[in-house]
């Protein structure tokens, strides 16, 4: 079946209800199961039967989402998590079990990940490197006299768009043994399928698009093999870490309208970035989706045609933080809030937000300076998007 398909059909209900098919998946709040045998529900609790125990081990709505998730990566299986950084801190244990494996990163990851890496789990002895993964010549060095356990990298950088070139990145971690987990939150399945590259496991901050709507915090990894499932389920049953069954329905529920959503948001991002280019108060804009953009051509190889993603960056010429701040109020429409992937127009000051732990050096050396803000596109129409920045630019 056809991606659009898949969304709408995948994870379906698998269970009757007095004799009735549910068309929807039901949202199935259990915290335990009981059977009439006991002995069945001893098989089931060591393993030896597959079957409903105890919500934090497994329950219905949890495993539809994954089923849905799996299937539009084209995985084998996917674990969900109670939030995209308890995802990420799953499979980076997964891959460096012991506290002495080194680990890179890409140095654009997302805030909440460098934190992770370069701090609690520093501490806890994980040798991590952060490296440039648009310089892939460095970069294949590196892998080979450093040889990490594992490589994360994020397909779209945040906030400035660049597009890590996966196929390149996909074969420097295969003929270096290296573990590649890819996170796709910005990118979701509708753009790209890293497993189907060869990447090892594709993470989700399900919070963003696979939710899409603003009322949702999960997280989920879709795995390249059911051992690997097996792993981080593992994982999870002692950490705790499970999505809960509302977020489960809400996340399957929004998995339902992504291609739309999605395709809708792409088209709004590339309105509003060709507009703010050829806006004089705008010094810089950051999309893949302009010819102008260092990263179009990698952009065009990796994503569907007309496809680039529906988040960007832009420069306000001379702006000042005041001057930012003051933008940023002067929005009627857009909101200022940290997430992305809703489906209502969002800006985020990097300065305040997502980069406000680095110093403006350390900005500064990543291209983020104190006039970038970084734009999530809606559902909305463009023409309103595109007269809510030019009254607040004026
Ligand atoms: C790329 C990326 N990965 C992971 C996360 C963490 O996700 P969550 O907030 O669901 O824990 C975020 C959050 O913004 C993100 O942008």
């Amino acid at each position: 079946m056809r991606f659009d398909t898949l969304a709408v059909h995948a994870g379906g209900p698998s269970f009757t209800i007095d004799g009735a098919h549910p068309t929807a998946t039901p949202l199935v709040p259990a915290s335990s199961y009981w059977y009439d045998s006991a002995d069945e529900l001893d098989r089931v609790l060591g393993d030896q039967q597959p079957g409903y125990s105890y919500a934090r081990y497994a329950s219905p709505t949890v495993v539809a989402f994954e089923e849905a998730v799996a299937a539009l990566e084209e995985a084998p299986a996917a674990v969900a998590f109670a939030s995209g950084m308890a995802a990420i801190h799953a499979a980076l244990r997964h891959f460096a079990p012991d506290g002495h494996s080194t680990v890179f990163a890409s140095q654009d990851c997302y805030g909440g990940t460098h934190t992770l890496l370069g701090s609690t789990l520093s501490t806890e002895g994980l040798q991590v490197q952060f490296v440039d993964v648009f310089d892939l010549e460095a970069l294949e060095r590196r892998l080979r006299s450093e040889r990490p356990r594992a490589l994360l990298v994020e397909v779209v950088s945040n906030p400035l768009e660049k597009v890590a070139d996966l196929l390149a990145i996909t074969a420097l971690c295969n003929s270096n043994d290296v573990a590649l987990i890819v996170d796709s939150t910005f990118t979701t399945p509708y753009l790209v399928k890293p497993l189907s590259l060869g990447a090892t496991c594709v993470i989700h901050s399900a919070t963003k698009y696979l939710g899409g709507h603003g009322d949702v915090t999960g997280g989920v990894v879709a795995c390249a093999s059911s051992e690997q499932a097996a792993a981080l389920r593992n994982w999870r049953k002692y950490t705790g870490s499970v999505l809960g069954v509302l977020e489960a329905y809400l996340c399957l529920r929004g998995i339902r309208t992504l291609p739309l959503r999605v395709a809708r948001q792409c088209s709004n991002a590339l309105s509003l970035a060709q507009a703010l280019e050829a806006d004089g108060r705008i010094e810089r804009v950051h999309y893949p989706g302009l010819p102008s953009s260092t990263y179009y051509s990698v952009a065009e190889r990796l994503f569907p045609e007309g496809l680039y993603g529906a988040v960007l960056a832009f420069a306000i010429r001379d702006a000042d933080k005041r001057g930012v701040m003051h933008f940023l109020e002067s929005l009627k429409l857009v909101r200022a809030a940290p997430t992305l992937g809703d489906c209502f127009s969002l800006v985020l000051y990097p300065v305040i937000a997502s980069h406000r732990g680095l110093t403006p050096e350390e900005r500064a050396a990543l291209g983020i300076h104190d006039n970038v803000v970084r734009f999530s596109a809606g559902l909305e129409h463009p023409d309103d998007l595109i007269a809510d920045f030019e009254q607040a630019l004026g």
